[in-house]
């Protein structure tokens, strides 16, 4: 088993997967129960989830999404490695109309559970959100958080230090690997005592 920290670290979003490898809604389920723990603001506990591991409603998701908006070159994953999987994450207007950051605490519980499993995913928010709505007849009192894209991953990815340049674009080398740029601890601090 991972240490918690190499989990955290193995944990990129991933955006290429082996779609021959499919993933049950039982799995799926699980992943959501995960984040049926988490906090949330005044534990109203606002979120509510679509999963969908069905190919058909996949591809309608898959239309509603916006792929690594930095890879210029790129269109989004081919249908051989498209997720498997998705979760949307929406928000309950009926129970509440303030979600706080309910669903970034969620997505990323859900990715860190996912990755435990083998599996990997990516978190959207640019989402079509008028065509997605349509699609899977969400009602009017639940908006759209974020989608979650589950796959088995082929994408290797690695984390760099920021160039002097302070380029936090993520890009893709010669032989594919995915590199995402982090800052180091030493910006991120601005005190301690
Ligand atoms: C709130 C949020 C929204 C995101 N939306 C998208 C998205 O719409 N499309 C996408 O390809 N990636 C999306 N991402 C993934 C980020 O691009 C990714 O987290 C970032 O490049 C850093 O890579 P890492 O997750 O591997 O650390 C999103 C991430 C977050 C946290």
């Amino acid at each position: 088993m991972k240490s918690f920290k190499d989990l955290v670290r193995a944990n990129r979003s991933c955006r290429r997967f082996d779609n021959s490898h499919r993933i049950d809604v039982k799995t799926v389920k699980e992943l959501v129960g995960l984040a049926r723990y988490c906090a949330s603001g005044a534990n109203n506990q606002p979120l509510k989830y679509i999963i969908s591991t069905d190919e058909a409603k996949n591809k309608e998701i898959f239309s509603c999404l916006g792929w690594a908006a930095y890879l210029k070159d790129w269109k989004g994953p081919e249908e051989k490695e498209r997720p498997a999987a998705y979760i949307v994450i929406l928000g309950d207007h009926n129970i509440s109309d303030r979600f706080w950051c309910d669903h970034g605490i969620a997505a990323q519980t859900i990715l860190l559970g996912a990755r435990d499993m083998g599996l990997a995913g990516c978190m959207f928010a640019a989402i079509n959100i008028k065509k997605l709505k349509e699609f899977l007849n969400i009602e009017d009192h639940l908006e759209v958080k974020l989608v979650i894209a589950l796959g088995k991953p082929v994408e290797v990815a690695r984390i760099d230090d920021l160039g002097e340049d302070g380029d936090i674009r993520y890009f893709r080398d010669e032989n594919q690997v995915h590199h995402v740029p982090k800052r180091s601890l030493e910006d991120l601090i601005l005190s301690a005592w």
